[in-house]
């Protein structure tokens, strides 16, 4: 936070530095009356971040309006919330740097990306921004990557090989209590669109419900079921055990009401990865996870509408785009791909969570 801080100081004058810290004067009491009506951390954390948010994307341009913005707070969080949904769309815009030894990655620093101020969240600042949540992950090898990802940024490095270990057990669900961040992370196996379906089904029907909900699948329906509009059938089940319960939180059909916080769930959908056929590892797979099959499962996805961008419950996680950039160096078989894909998804995740839950304040 002062580091962020720190680095918009120096791109600003003298005028500007005055109006920034009157609006940490302002948004600072905003931010801890966020905490106190939150059941978790996460909305303070979003609102300590809503304060460079606002310097950096919404006064900088505005120095004009700087006095109606102060005396009019309604009308900045409508105009803060159409700049974050316009960041939400940029959360993927990564470069990728190959290297002999590894791939890294970083956000276009060209705006608009830049604007929207996207950072790598650090293990402390995850573990404050996740403390006592409960995160379930649910879904193929694909979310469990991801998973793993996001584990190796809260816990100790000493204790991540066990953990590895544990989650790799092959076709098995994993839970962890990460005790110093009190954050209860769940993973469950659940190849099948079917397996989520149900999944999805118990969790609307139980009492408690995960704060933030990950899931995805999809290779092994097209590799073993092969029927693309069953899919989709199922996929518009999920949508719809989801629409009906009280957890709905609509896409951009509008702010989100009162009613909807007292269980306001963040929810991801983890995309398939990019096939390069060439390198899958078997002939059966080379046929059946054909471009031509992955396009048929793509526009199911699009077609049921559980996506955020066409009205849906769940913002994506695009690991194909994500895979691409990191490129066919990054790929031992074709659909696993390293680490740094991962990486970069649970930052967009990070991120996506940093600005959704501010615009919940
Ligand atoms: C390549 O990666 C290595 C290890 O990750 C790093 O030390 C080195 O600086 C990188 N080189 C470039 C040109 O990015
Ligand atoms: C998590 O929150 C609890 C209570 O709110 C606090 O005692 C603990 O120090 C926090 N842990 C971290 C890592 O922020
Ligand atoms: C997932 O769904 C498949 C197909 O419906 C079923 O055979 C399998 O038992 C389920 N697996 C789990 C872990 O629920
Ligand atoms: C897919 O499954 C449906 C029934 O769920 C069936 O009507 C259809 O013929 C199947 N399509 C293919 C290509 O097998
Ligand atoms: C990285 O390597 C992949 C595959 O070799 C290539 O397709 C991609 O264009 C490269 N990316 C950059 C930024 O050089």
């Amino acid at each position: 936070m002062m580091m962020m801080t720190g680095s918009l100081v120096m791109g600003l004058g003298g005028l500007q530095l005055g109006i920034m810290a009157a609006c940490v004067v302002l948004f600072v009491p905003m931010g801890m009356a966020g905490w106190h009506l939150s059941r978790n951390k996460i909305l303070f954390f979003g609102a300590a971040l809503f304060i460079t948010l606002a310097v950096g994307v919404h006064l900088s341009p505005y120095f004009p309006s700087v006095s109606d913005f102060i005396s009019s707070p309604a009308s900045s969080s409508t105009a803060s919330s159409s700049i974050d949904l316009s960041c939400f769309s940029l959360l993927h815009r990564i470069l990728w740097f190959n290297n002999t030894s590894s791939s890294s990655w970083r956000w276009d620093s060209s705006s608009p990306v830049s604007d929207c101020g996207f950072q790598r969240v650090g293990p402390s600042d995850t573990s404050d921004l996740l403390n006592g949540s409960w995160v379930l992950f649910a879904g193929d090898s694909q979310a469990r990557l991801v998973a793993l990802s996001l584990l190796t940024l809260v816990i100790d490095s000493d204790k991540i090989d066990s953990v590895r270990a544990d989650l790799f057990k092959r076709h098995s669900d994993y839970h962890v209590l990460v005790a110093e961040s009190g954050l209860k992370l769940d993973f469950i196996w659940a190849p099948y669109v079917a397996n989520l379906t149900e999944l999805v089904g118990k969790l609307e029907d139980g009492t408690s419900y995960p704060d933030v909900l990950v899931m995805g699948s999809g290779l092994w329906d097209m590799l073993h079921i092969h029927n693309a509009s069953d899919y989709g059938a199922s996929l518009s089940s999920i949508r719809t055990a989801l629409a009906s319960s009280l957890a709905f939180i609509t896409g951009d059909n509008g702010p989100v009401t009162g009613t909807t916080s007292i269980r306001s769930p963040h929810r991801f959908w983890i995309g398939m990865p990019w096939l390069v056929n060439s390198m899958l590892n078997t002939e059966e797979k080379r046929e059946k996870l054909s471009g031509v099959a992955f396009h048929e499962y793509d526009r199911e996805i699009q077609e049921s509408r559980i996506l955020r961008q066409s009205g849906g419950p769940f913002a994506l996680l695009d690991i194909r785009s994500l895979c691409q950039g990191c490129g066919e160096t990054c790929t031992a078989d074709g659909m696993h791909y390293e680490g740094a894909v991962y990486d970069a998804a649970v930052q967009v995740l990070l991120n996506a969570l940093l600005i959704e839950s501010h615009q919940r304040i």
